[in-house]
């Protein structure tokens, strides 16, 4: 799909964020653990969330998903899901669970953005862990589940986002034993997560803390769950108004879970004020930068691409760090092509200010896809984006919401010159 962006406009006016996409899947893979019916509100109504749908029913869970709401129920439940999964990482997370409830698990091997190896070895050492061994066979990954006798201790040697949800997962349901997880990742979807699986009667403590204790339960029971706001869809949002010097209010976010981000971009100069559920984004002359990203609540690797857009946009020369992913740098070639100054070294970029143009750019993944969707956006002149279909994987209506903000497109059925 290619799409072609006008250019010249200013990010401005009203939107509202969706359910967290982060949050959601998590949440969703969780649900092979249930025994009665739950709803689950504020599920977006994205690519990667109907992946995980249809990985879930494949397994046997009964799920009806409408405007926004999950009803599942449990039913027999399969450890074999062959027809879906490899397009999302987050299929890994089925694995522990359903290893736990059948006995043996067999899945796709994960796939998602090509962002960096993104390797499984820490989910793996921690399953084995907790009775599970894992083979990888071809293009499936295998997990049988023996039993575990005693106490469990999982010291991650990285604070994986996804292995510390798989493992929190994974042990839920170890009736009688004590599972403790070291060097956890603490972002908000793990405790969105945290909450969800307490609402069924899950025991697990210190979810936002570097340590986390679960006691394994005999079943979960019935429960109504909201996922948090998307802050990475809010931040995309953010540094699209910024850059653009556009006012915008972005609606159905806290600031609770976007602290790190906004005190970051107030310390360059960024006017944003925050209410109980919403932030205001106001026009902003901003300061270069230092940044580098970590895992939270350190700057998200997931706002590193839009960072190097504003990054563009400031007077004078900014640097951006990479530290989660190897290989998250390749917005640079499409910016480059618009007319973006900047240079790479290893894991780290140098970016001066550049006045962009408008371009033949293509999608590689989510959050570039994004990024180039905005700096075209706010380019002079029009530009075209190939693989322009990547945005759905993250970002939920999204037709509605660029016009919303000021940005017009259109949809090209036919590759052709931008004029
Ligand atoms: N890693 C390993 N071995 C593992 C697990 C991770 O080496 O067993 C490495 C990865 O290769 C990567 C780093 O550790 O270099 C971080 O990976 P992590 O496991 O924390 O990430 P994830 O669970 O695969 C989630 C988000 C990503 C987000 C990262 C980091 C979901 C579904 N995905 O991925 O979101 O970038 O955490 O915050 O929650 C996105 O939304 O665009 C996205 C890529």
């Amino acid at each position: 799909m290619i799409a072609r962006i006008r250019g010249n406009s200013k990010i401005e006016g009203e939107i509202t964020v969706g359910g967290a996409k982060n949050s959601a899947l998590p949440v969703l893979a969780s649900l092979v653990l249930i025994s009665e019916e739950i709803k689950i509100e504020k599920i977006p109504d994205i690519a990667d969330v109907s992946e995980m749908i249809s990985m879930i029913r494949s397994a046997g869970v009964a799920v009806n998903f409408e405007k926004n709401t999950v009803l599942a129920r449990p039913s027999n439940l399969k450890g074999e899901i062959r027809e879906f999964g490899s397009s999302i990482r987050a299929s890994i997370l089925l694995l522990g669970p359903l290893a736990v409830r059948t006995g043996h698990a067999e899945l796709r091997y994960p796939g998602g953005c090509s962002i960096g190896k993104r390797s499984i070895d820490i989910h793996i050492e921690g399953l084995k862990k907790l009775g599970i061994s894992v083979n990888e066979k071809n293009d499936m990954i295998e997990a049988i589940f023996d039993k575990v006798l005693k106490d469990v201790r999982i010291d991650l040697r990285f604070p994986s986002v996804g292995a510390t949800e798989h493992l929190m997962m994974t042990s839920v349901l170890l009736n009688g034993i004590h599972t403790e997880i070291r060097n956890c990742a603490k972002e908000p979807e793990i405790v969105d997560l945290g909450k969800f699986l307490n609402s069924m009667g899950a025991k697990i403590s210190g979810v936002g803390t570097d340590r986390i204790s679960i006691d394994g339960v005999k079943k979960l029971n019935a429960s109504v769950h909201s996922i948090i706001g998307d802050r990475i869809e809010t931040g995309t949002y953010i540094i699209g108004a910024l850059s653009s010097g556009g006012m915008l209010k972005i609606n159905g976010i806290s600031n609770n879970v976007m602290h790190n981000v906004t005190n970051e971009l107030k310390k360059i100069g960024a006017k944003i004020t925050a209410s109980e559920n919403a932030l205001i984004v106001y026009p902003s002359n901003l300061r270069p930068f230092k940044l580098s990203t970590g895992p939270y609540p350190q700057f998200p690797t997931d706002l590193q691409p839009q960072m190097t857009l504003l990054a563009c946009h400031v007077n004078g020369h900014s640097e951006i760090t990479e530290t989660v992913f190897e290989n998250r740098f390749r917005h640079v070639d499409e910016l480059k092509k618009m007319g973006a100054d900047i240079s790479v070294d290893k894991n780290k970029i140098e970016v001066m200010p550049s006045k962009l143009h408008g371009a033949k750019l293509v999608g590689n993944d989510l959050r570039e896809t994004a990024t180039i969707l905005f700096a075209a956006a706010t380019a002079d002149g029009p530009s075209e984006i190939e693989k322009f279909e990547i945005i759905f994987r993250g970002y939920e209506n999204i037709y509605k919401k660029l016009k919303d903000i000021g940005i017009d497109f259109e949809i090209l059925k036919i590759d052709r010159e931008v004029s």
